[in-house]
């Protein structure tokens, strides 16, 4: 067994996927920006990897009080360089149906209350978010959705929302008059922290519903419902994504930081 205080590839998502890494540590890290969640260390596929449950072990943590930067910052500590993130996702496009996988590569990000990143002082920071999502965990991600016999919309753009409520049908008709095909609370600002620390990072979300105003109601028991239905084949997919990603990094994301700065 590998050194378990270090860790190649982290995945980002809810509970049913924690027992992917075999053999897996239970990780306390601090952070200059607090304490995220325990994490577990583990192997998979070979590598050392390391899982964090977004919300809490237990499901505790709303969407719109997420510590990101605790987070972030502590798969950073370990040594992560890929993040594969899981999101649960509303409808927007009519095209796209609950239980459809989703590979966006593209966000507008409709948070208002969140801490956006890591650079809030001197040496000013603008980071480059012409490929907002790594295109080679993107390409994994998407291959090894077919492996797994499934399809996935690999075209596809991702709103995030403040939550922790759900859009209204005023909303959701903004969100789509934007071009918005999805929509979700969590992405961000996960995937630009990622990036600011030049980790790679992109998302498999699964549509759990049709957004606000095209369905009857909002309910969590299709969201749980869902995560439920889906966390073999969310398992399965993640394990071979990795086994599909290239030894060494051959994206932009790498150098996030060059020329990013005054
Ligand atoms: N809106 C916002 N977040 C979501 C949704 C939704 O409809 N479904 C799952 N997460």
């Amino acid at each position: 067994m590998k050194s378990l205080s270090r860790a190649d590839i982290a995945i980002i998502g809810g509970s049913g996927i924690e027992d992917l890494l075999k053999e897996a540590k239970p990780v306390r890290i601090a952070t200059p920006y607090g304490l995220p969640p325990p994490v577990s260390v583990g192997e998979i596929e070979g590598k050392i990897a390391v899982f964090l449950p977004r919300h809490g072990i237990n499901h505790t943590i709303p969407p719109h009080r997420l510590n990101n930067r605790a987070n972030i910052s502590a798969l950073h500590k370990l040594g992560v360089k890929r993040i594969l993130a899981t999101n649960a996702v509303g409808a927007l496009n009519s095209k796209f149906k609950p239980g459809d996988f989703v590979i966006p590569h593209d966000f507008v990000d409709f948070t208002k209350n969140r801490e956006q990143t890591f650079y809030d002082s001197s040496p000013v920071t603008h980071i480059d978010m012409s490929k907002p999502f790594c295109p080679e965990i993107q390409s994994a991600l998407m291959k090894a959705t077919e492996q797994v016999g499934k399809s996935a919309w690999n075209e596809a753009v991702i709103a995030c929302t403040e939550g922790p409520r759900y859009e209204t049908p005023a909303e959701v008709k903004m969100l789509q008059h934007v071009g918005c095909d999805v929509v979700g609370m969590t992405t961000l600002p996960e995937a630009v922290l990622a990036r600011e620390l030049e980790i790679c990072y992109a998302s498999l979300c699964y549509v759990t519903n049709l957004a606000a105003g095209m369905q009857a109601k909002q309910s969590v028991s299709e969201l749980t419902r869902f995560a439920e239905e889906n966390k073999l084949i969310i398992r399965e997919v993640l394990k071979k994504a990795i086994t599909l990603l290239p030894e060494t990094r051959n994206c932009k994301c790498v150098n996030a930081l060059k020329d990013a700065r005054l």
